[in-house]
């Protein structure tokens, strides 16, 4: 059986002033009219041999089960973390409630904040890696890199062609010379940050690397309260874990690793021009969320709650909600984070 793990536990603060550590951007809609945790859902329920195992930080509990209820997704265990630990505390937990149910399935993990535009590609990438997953390995799906982006993890894959393929390497968010130099060569892809593997697997290889991580994981979910559909990872425990994610701890490291090249329309909308890139555009490389006019202007991306009109301007984002106005340029919206940053430092 196919057992998918949504990890909803990012703050998404590249998207700010709209997605906000109260309200991350998985549980909004902003890309079509499901929030981006719901549509992770139903992308993989036709396949999936049982519910879902969310792991979502405690203060977003009632958004998880409310968005998930909504679209008639049962939950029936939500792991709750006390503060996020990152993807390796988060995977571990979730792999040891699977095996608490008795049985070993392959996991199926997912972030709960991407874009999958070809689902029939998606499902049958997913059939692809199924049999090298059930052997044992750790299979990555891999999306061939376009530019040298510094946030991806690179798997450089072993030989060419399609197909499930050894890793030979993997090298989690190198530095800028690096990454020029992985897209300059060929043969490598990003790692979508989407696994399949089997429960007792991943354990087995975070046990060898990383001990202390299974060893609060284990204490944090033993001790866990059982709450209706929540389950309490014991505060203690799980704060005392180590942050890590999975791709420092264990893909970087394993022998187990594979890849299977995709080409699903993925897109992990990672800042505003991304939701550009993924936004459907008008003529002129315009597109908005909202009420928006656009007055001789090009490849722009707005948001708005009330009325936003451009004009003139080319290459601009500019968001607007409740409480803040974001006006960035295209090309330096990465920058947003350093917003993030000075409003924190000055709280
Ligand atoms: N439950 C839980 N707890 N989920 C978490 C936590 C946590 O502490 N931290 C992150 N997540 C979730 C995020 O919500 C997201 O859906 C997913 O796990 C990945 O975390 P990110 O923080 O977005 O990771 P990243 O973008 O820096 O890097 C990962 O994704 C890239 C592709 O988007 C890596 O896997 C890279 O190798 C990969 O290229
Ligand atoms: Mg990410």
């Amino acid at each position: 059986p196919l057992q998918p793990v949504l990890l909803s536990g990012g703050s998404g603060t590249r998207l700010w002033p709209l997605s906000r550590e109260a309200y991350p951007k998985q549980f909004l809609p902003l890309v079509g009219e499901d929030t981006m945790l719901q549509a992770t859902w139903l992308r993989v329920a036709s396949l999936a041999g049982a519910p879902p195992i969310v792991v979502a930080n405690e203060s977003h509990r009632f958004l998880v089960a409310e968005q998930l209820r909504l679209i008639g997704a049962p939950v029936p265990r939500i792991l709750l973390e006390p503060t996020g630990r990152n993807t390796a505390p988060a995977i571990a937990v979730a792999a040891m409630q699977a095996l608490a149910e008795g049985n070993d399935p392959l996991l199926l993990v997912l972030p709960s904040d991407h874009v999958v535009a070809d689902v029939d590609a998606f499902h049958a990438a997913i059939a692809d890696a199924r049999a090298a997953a059930e052997g044992g390995a750790l299979v990555t799906f891999g999306i061939v890199p376009t530019i040298p982006e510094t946030g991806f993890g690179y798997i450089e894959a072993d030989g060419a062609g399609a197909g499930v393929r050894a890793v030979m390497r993997f090298v989690e968010k190198p530095d800028l010379a690096t990454a020029e130099r992985y897209l300059a060569s060929g043969g490598y892809y990003w790692n979508s940050g989407m696994f399949l593997f089997r429960a007792s697997r991943v354990l087995a290889e975070l046990q060898r690397f990383r001990p202390d991580i299974v060893d609060a994981c284990r204490k944090a979910f033993d001790d866990a309260k059982r709450d209706g559909d929540f389950v309490r990872l014991d505060p203690a425990a799980f704060t005392a874990c180590p942050s890590d994610s999975i791709d420092y701890a264990v893909m970087e490291r394993t022998d187990a690793a594979m890849v299977l090249p995709v080409d699903i329309g993925w897109n992990d909308v990672g800042s505003w021009s991304a939701l550009w890139d993924v936004t459907t555009r008008d003529a002129q490389g315009n597109a908005h969320h909202g009420d928006v006019i656009a007055v001789d202007s090009r490849n722009s991306y707005a948001y708005a709650r009330r009325l936003v009109a451009l004009v003139g301007v080319d290459d601009l984002v500019v968001v607007e909600t409740n409480d803040a106005v974001l006006v960035a340029r295209k090309d330096r919206v990465q920058q947003v984070k350093d917003v993030v940053a000075q409003l924190k430092a000055s709280q």
